[in-house]
């Protein structure tokens, strides 16, 4: 279909006051530039330009993981007309359709932009402008009409006071027929407030031309809006995440407390799952159905099954926890943690590198890393996988249904047999064969009226 899609993230964000490029903040969870790109992705375009400048190196980089993506740098960035002219190398030959995208402004929707391209295509356009209608237009270029028909679009720095009271601002985004867009837009001058290269001034040369230029209002005057300080920044990720809590509410999942949900956009959540008050779910997590996450839970990039109970105040990043499992409170999973079916994790526990296996419970401050535990083992209050030497990380084994008294230190690498026990206070730095019980204190020894020794010597103490 001959579509192409331009994004310009070549600007400073100066208001920003940040070493990072604007275009790299986060919103939701996301980079600003990342949900201009998912979006733009929805029309299938064929060629995908990314016009950088501002630490151009540091954007594209952030952005090696999309393929099919070209970079072109614009330096110094004179306006947003010279921007564009910066994609002649890469579109200069191109036929057919540019929608032109910013890289700081987030919440476009895919319906917008395939309603531009509809309505562009539609008309046979040979420019149609994204417009919305606001009650506070301070600050952005203002859509002229004479007529029904767009005439030309003024900044604000360049406005009578007449044309500053139109309400209809200019979103900055387009869709441009290629064939003559690079020759008019080098006609463009600087006679402006600005001495910059006005993209907006190719309306006026369009009509003046007699050519046909369109627009289409957004409903939803959020979705146009673009991030150029910290608390505009705030701003959108509120109504991010405030589209995220209704889509999830709608889809069947509870959320106590809409305001103090945090969940990123990629999270997926089944139904009859209940999220309570100051939940972040974050990046790529996946959550089943008929779940309970309590208060203070932080899950990152985790996947977690069916009808799981989180307890309040886990952190649970990188990791598994399968259906009917129940974890915390206060439990730390991280690093490929791999908490099997029907397992149970409880206070100050936490698990690196380590599979519990099914029906397997810790449910009390043990720190196991590098370990496969088998099902139905019970790892008892205070164990300690020693997983490190010094110098490299050793596996520990614990087979089925063997039991792991408190207070243990299995030193790596070990192996625990299927049913093996090991008594309490044991520092187990040999295998233990299947069936065994290994005990490894010393044996006790009472001292006979110690106590009360111990009390006469002290209040001699006291009278000296
Ligand atoms: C621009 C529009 C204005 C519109 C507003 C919407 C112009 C002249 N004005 O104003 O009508 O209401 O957007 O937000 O186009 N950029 C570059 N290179 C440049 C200049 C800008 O890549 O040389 C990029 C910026 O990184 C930013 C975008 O273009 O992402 C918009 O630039 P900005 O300077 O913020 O334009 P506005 O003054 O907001
Ligand atoms: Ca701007």
């Amino acid at each position: 279909m001959n579509l192409h899609v331009a994004i310009l993230a070549a600007g400073k964000g100066t208001r920003m006051k940040s070493a990072r490029p604007k275009v790299l903040h986060r919103v939701a969870g996301l980079p600003l530039i990342e949900h201009v790109l998912a979006t733009a992705a929805a029309l299938k375009p064929q060629t995908t330009t990314i016009v950088v400048g501002y630490q151009a190196a540091e954007v594209e980089e952030a952005l090696l993981r999309h393929c099919g993506l070209t970079f072109v740098v614009q330096e110094p960035q004179l306006g947003t007309a010279h921007a564009l002219l910066t994609t002649e190398q890469v579109l200069g030959h191109a036929r057919g359709t540019v929608i032109l995208l910013y890289g700081d402004v987030p919440l476009l929707s895919r319906a917008t932009l395939e309603n531009l391209v509809e309505r562009h295509r539609s008309r046979k356009a040979a420019a149609t402008v994204v417009t919305a209608i606001v009650d506070d237009p301070g600050g952005y270029g203002r859509i002229v009409r004479s007529g029904e028909q767009i005439a030309r679009i003024v900044e604000e720095k360049d406005a009578s006071s007449a044309e500053r009271k139109i309400r209809e601002i200019n979103s900055g985004i387009y869709a441009f027929e290629l064939a003559g867009l690079f020759d008019a837009v080098r006609s463009i001058a600087t006679e402006n407030a600005q001495r910059e290269y006005y993209l907006t001034d190719l309306v006026a040369v369009y009509r003046k031309r007699g050519m046909n230029v369109e627009t289409v209002i957004v409903p939803n005057a959020d979705e146009i809006r673009g991030v150029n300080s910290r608390s505009e920044m705030a701003a959108l990720s509120r109504i991010a995440r405030d589209r995220k809590t209704a889509e999830l509410m709608a889809a069947g999942v509870t959320i106590e407390d809409p305001a103090t949900a945090y969940i990123d956009r990629d999270v997926t959540i089944g139904a009859d799952t209940i999220i309570h008050p100051g939940v972040c779910l974050e990046g790529n997590t996946t959550i089943g159905g008929g779940c309970e996450i309590h208060s203070g839970v932080r899950i990152v990039n985790s996947a977690i099954g069916d009808r799981v109970t989180v307890f309040n105040h886990c952190v649970i990043t990188d990791a598994r926890v399968a259906s009917d499992a129940k974890v915390g409170p206060f439990a730390h999973l991280r690093n490929d943690a791999d908490i099997r079916e029907k397992a149970r994790v409880g206070n100050f526990v936490e698990l690196k590198k380590t599979v519990l296996g099914e029906g397997s419970k810790s449910m009390h401050l043990a720190y196991l890393g590098d370990a496969t535990i088998g099902e139905r083992v019970n790892i008892g209050a205070g164990t300690i996988t020693c997983n490190y030497d010094g110098e490299k990380k050793n596996q520990t084994i614990i087979e089925d249904g063997a039991f792991i008294g408190s207070d243990s230190q299995l030193i790596a690498p070990v192996t625990i047999g299927a049913g093996a026990y090991v008594g309490s206070g044991a520092t187990i730095r040999e295998d233990v064969p299947s069936g065994a019980l290994a005990v490894s204190a010393g044996k006790q020894r009472n001292i006979e009226g110690w106590v009360d020794k111990r009390g006469k010597s002290r209040k001699s103490d006291r009278k000296r």
